[in-house]
C-alpha cells in the first residue's frame, strides 16, 4: 500500500470516519555543505520523492491524538495545553517517536500568539516511506508535514521558513538533537530537479537548478543500514568543537572565516579542534563554487567537489564510517562521477552521481563490495530532486 493510502486507512482505524485533509513532506538529500549549518554557513540540499503523510481529522476538546505506521497500535495523546509542561522537561513520558509530531505542535503554539485552549484539537495519522535512520530526515519530513496541516488548520498564516524553523525548534528543545535548520528548509523548500541553496545565517534561500536529465546524470543513494542518532554522541560533540573554534578565533560563528583564516587558526587551535575548522571552512568553499559550478558547467563538473566533500568528513571531520568509505570508494571506481557520505555522519547514507547507463553497474559494484566485507546488505536506489511540503487533498 502506498504511504498517503496507509495513513487514510490507519486515520480511519483510529477514529472511524475519513480526514479532514492530508499534508505531506519529503525527506532530503544533502547534495554538499555538511556540518555547515549550525556554523550559520552554506548548505545546498534537495527534497527527494519519498514523503511522510499526515492524515489530519478535528476534534473539538483541546486534544492533539497522533498515530503513527511505525508503530500503528500505540496512538499517543495528550492536551494541547498540557503540551509546554511536557517540553521539554518531561519528554521523556513520551514514546520516542511520539516526541517529533508532540513536539512540532508545541513549537508552533510556543513560538506564535496561537491560544493552545483556543485551538481545535487534531487526530493525526502518519505514514511514511521516508526510511529511518537513513540519513534521509525522516524526522523533518514527520514535522515539516504535520506544521503545514496545523499551519492551515489552525489558521496561523506562518510562512514556510518559520514553519521550518518551529521544527528544528521542535527538534533540538522537544527531542533534545542539536541539529541545526538545513533537513527542515529542504523539505519545507525543495522543487522539483532543483536544490536549494541556503544561506544558514539570514536564511536566504535561492533555487539552483541542477539539470541532472538533461546531463544523463542519476542520484544514487546507498542506505549503509548503519543507524545513527543525533541527540547522542558524535553530532554534539562535533558542533561543541566548531563552538569552540569559532570562539577561540573570535568570531560569533565559522562562517565568519574564509581560507585565508586558516593559518591562523592552525596556530592557535589544538590540531583536533584545527581539523575541525578546516573541514567547515573548506566546505562552505566548497558549497559555493558547487553552487557557481553548477550554473556555468553543469552537473557533471562538480565530481571532484564531491570526492574532496567525503574526503574532508572522513580525514578532518571524522564522521564518515567504513561502510560510508567503501560506498563512497566503490561507487567512484566502478564509474561514478563523484560521491560523496550525505547527512551528519557516524552512519546514515552516501550520495553518488551517476551516469543513467551505469546504475545498475555501480549498485552491483557496491552490493558485491559489501558483501565482500562482511557488511550488511546496503538499500541501494535512485532520489529524485522533488518538491517541498504541500497539503494533498
Ligand atoms: C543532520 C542535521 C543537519 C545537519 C547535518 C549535517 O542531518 O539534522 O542539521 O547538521 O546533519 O550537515
Amino acid at each position: 500500500m502506498t504511504a498517503d493510502r496507509e495513513a487514510v486507512a490507519l486515520f480511519r482505524e483510529l477514529t472511524g470516519s475519513a480526514p479532514f485533509g492530508m499534508w505531506s513532506a519529503p525527506g532530503r538529500v544533502n547534495l554538499i555543505g555538511e556540518h555547515t549549518d549550525y556554523n550559520e554557513g552554506f548548505v545546498l540540499p534537495f527534497a527527494i520523492e519519498r514523503r511522510t503523510y499526515a492524515a489530519v481529522g478535528i476534534r473539538d476538546d483541546g486534544r492533539i491524538r497522533v498515530v503513527s505506521s511505525l508503530d500503528p497500535r500505540a496512538p499517543v495523546e495528550a492536551a494541547l495545553s498540557d503540551l509546554p509542561a511536557l517540553f521539554p522537561d518531561r519528554r521523556d513520558e513520551i514514546a520516542e517517536w511520539a516526541r517529533y509530531p508532540l513536539g512540532i505542535a508545541w513549537a508552533l503554539l510556543t513560538s506564535t500568539s496561537a491560544d493552545a485552549q483556543a485551538v481545535s484539537g487534531v487526530d493525526i495519522a502518519l505514514a511514511s516511506d521516508v526510511p529511518v535512520g537513513a540519513g534521509l530526515s525522516s524526522s523533518a519530513a514527520i514535522e515539516g508535514a504535520i506544521a503545514s496541516a496545523l499551519n492551515d488548520i489552525w489558521g496561523l498564516g506562518l510562512r514556510r521558513v518559520a514553519l521550518a524553523h518551529a521544527g528544528n525548534v521542535a527538534e533540538n528543545t522537544a527531542v533534545g538533537a542539536p541539529t541545526g535548520v538545513m533537513d527542515q528548509m529542504a523539505s519545507m523548500l525543495g522543487e522539483r530537479d532543483a536544490a536549494i541553496f541556503l544561506d544558514c545565517r539570514s536564511l536566504d534561500a535561492s533555487v539552483v537548478e541542477l539539470g541532472l536529465a538533461r546531463a544523463g546524470l542519476e542520484l544514487v543513494i546507498v542506505d549503509t543500514r548503519v543507524q545513527h542518532a543525533h541527540s547522542t554522541g558524535g553530532y554534539g560533540d562535533r558542533r561543541a568543537a566548531c563552538e569552540r573554534g569559532a570562539q577561540l578565533l573570535g568570531v560569533p560563528a565559522l562562517r565568519d572565516l574564509t581560507i585565508a583564516d586558516l593559518p591562523r587558526a592552525q596556530l592557535l587551535l589544538d590540531d583536533v579542534t584545527y581539523r575541525r575548522v578546516r573541514h567547515v571552512i573548506t566546505e562552505d568553499a566548497r558549497v559555493q563554487e558547487t553552487v557557481r559550478t553548477l550554473q556555468e558547467r553543469g552537473p557533471r563538473a562538480i565530481g571532484p567537489l564531491l570526492d574532496a566533500s567525503h574526503a574532508s568528513m572522513r580525514d578532518d571531520f571524522e564522521i564518515s564510517v567504513p561502510e560510508l568509505d567503501l560506498a563512497v570508494d566503490t561507487a567512484r571506481a566502478a564509474g561514478a562521477v563523484g560521491a560523496r557520505m550525505t547527512g551528519g555522519g557516524f552512519g546514515g547514507s552516501a550520495l553518488a552521481l551517476v551516469d543513467h547507463a551505469l546504475v545498475p553497474t555501480v549498485s552491483a559494484a557496491v552490493e558485491a563490495a559489501f558483501l565482500a566485507a562482511g557488511f550488511a546488505t546496503p538499500h541501494v536506489f535512485t532520489v529524485r530532486p522533488s518538491e517541498g511540503a504541500h497539503r494533498d487533498g
